[in-house]
């Protein structure tokens, strides 16, 4: 069974989802192929920092209602270390803020959409594969059902994330791959539970680094550094708890609400990045194409700036131009490699690297307390937390 559209888009996390309802604004046609069911993408908890970019993308595509009258805008973010907290005031600094709102919320923010709008979405796609995308007709066959399908297309957007098909599609000698995996991991735990501050506050602490977020004034999100081997099975809440707590500054740990736990997990952290995001009529955008460590929250971020940029570099062609496509890669990842430094610069700030050595704990902590010392390094922090201009 074979259908046509225009842009075959493989994955409906957030890039892919998003590429859709940006295309579906400027009139493309466009088919998601999803592997795994709408609930099981709506069940993968991630970050929840919009930075106005983003919020700007989900607002041209019509999808940020909801966005608006439930995300949490914030004026500011908080960094501590020995037990004292410093406030960066990211509004002052770069007259912009940023917007908290999961990253779950927005996914089905653009479920909503989609349905509603009645572009297509096919859950549960088993053996996707993309073809003939070094030439003029790319096409992707599946199986639904048990069924075998082929979708024709002129173009296919690759948002199937960092172990998806698309990127692993490309020959070998094609792409080149930059990668940074740290020592560590994050475990996080969502609950029920007020936030411990009206902000976010990122610590460092001779026991490993801490995060303090939250997605509503009724539930939090909070994050523990720990060791790679550690299992999330050996982690009661209690425990997490106890841990959280010793690593939050004294007045934000007299506020901690304790409440069991909605989800628990660990994540690795890694830098990567692959070079370019065009094979012929393949693009890779998201998830697929780059991953940060999540200190900063620039993963969402990214994926919403590249489907930014590929949308309109896909009307471009529509128009009868081809300059979008051509330059697409380009300028997606210099945006990217920045959101990559400050990330990665961030990451090196604030965790704890036990191979580091004296000397490196020494300009860890010395770059600290300039930073909380120095309105000049503060500014630098702000702009790249809330977001670099999409150019
Ligand atoms: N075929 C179809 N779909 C696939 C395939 C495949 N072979 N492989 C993966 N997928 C799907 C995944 O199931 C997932 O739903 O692609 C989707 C990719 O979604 P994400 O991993 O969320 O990636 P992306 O949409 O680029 O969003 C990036 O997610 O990982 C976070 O921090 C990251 O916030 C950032 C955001
Ligand atoms: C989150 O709320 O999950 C979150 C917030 C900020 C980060 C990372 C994660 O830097």
């Amino acid at each position: 069974m074979t259908t046509r559209t225009q842009v075959a888009i493989i994955g409906a996390g957030p890039s892919g989802l998003l590429l859709g309802a940006l295309l579906h604004r400027a009139g493309i046609d466009n088919v998601v192929i999803e592997q795994r069911s709408a609930d099981y993408v709506l069940g993968r908890i991630r970050a929840g920092v919009l930075e106005q970019v983003a919020v700007d993308l989900l607002e041209e595509a019509g999808v940020a209602t909801r966005l608006h009258a439930e995300g949490l805008p914030h004026d500011g973010v908080n960094l501590s270390f020995d037990g004292q907290r410093h406030r960066i005031d990211l509004h002052r600094l770069t007259g912009k803020r940023v917007m908290v709102y999961g990253q779950t919320e927005v996914t089905r923010d653009l479920m909503d959409h989609r349905a509603a709008v009645g572009r297509p979405t096919v859950y549960e796609a088993d053996q996707v594969t993309v073809h003939g995308f070094d030439g003029s007709n790319p096409w992707v066959t599946y199986v639904e059902g048990g069924v075998a399908r082929r979708l024709d297309a002129d173009f296919i957007a690759g948002c199937d994330g960092f172990h998806g098909v698309c990127r692993a599609s490309v020959p070998r000698n094609a792409i080149q791959e930059y990668e940074k995996v740290y020592p560590f991991g994050w475990l996080g735990l969502l609950a029920d539970v007020p936030p411990v501050d009206h902000e976010l506050i990122y610590g460092h602490t001779e026991r490993g680094f801490m995060l303090a977020s939250m997605r509503s004034s009724t539930r939090s999100r909070f994050y523990i550094q720990c060791p790679l081997t550690d299992k999330v099975e050996d982690w009661s809440d209690d425990a997490f708890y106890d841990e959280f707590q010793r690593r939050l500054p004294p007045d934000a740990a007299a506020r901690l609400v304790r409440g069991p736990s909605l989800e628990k997990s660990i994540a690795p952290l890694r830098s990567f990045v692959a070079e370019p995001l065009r094979f012929g009529r393949l693009f890779l955008a998201g998830d697929a194409g780059h991953i940060v460590p999540p200190t900063g929250a620039k993963g969402l971020n990214l994926a919403a700036s590249d489907v930014g940029l590929l949308s309109r570099a896909l009307a471009e062609h529509y128009r009868g131009s081809p300059a979008g496509i051509d330059t697409y890669s380009q300028r997606a990842l210099a945006r990217i490699w920045k959101a990559e430094r400050f990330s990665w610069w961030f990451t090196q700030l604030m965790h704890l690297f036990p191979d580091n050595g004296p000397f490196g704990a020494k300009m860890q902590r010395a770059e600290l307390d300039y930073l909380v010392r120095s309105e000049a390094a503060q500014k630098a922090v702000a702009e790249n937390y809330v977001g670099l201009p999409l150019e």
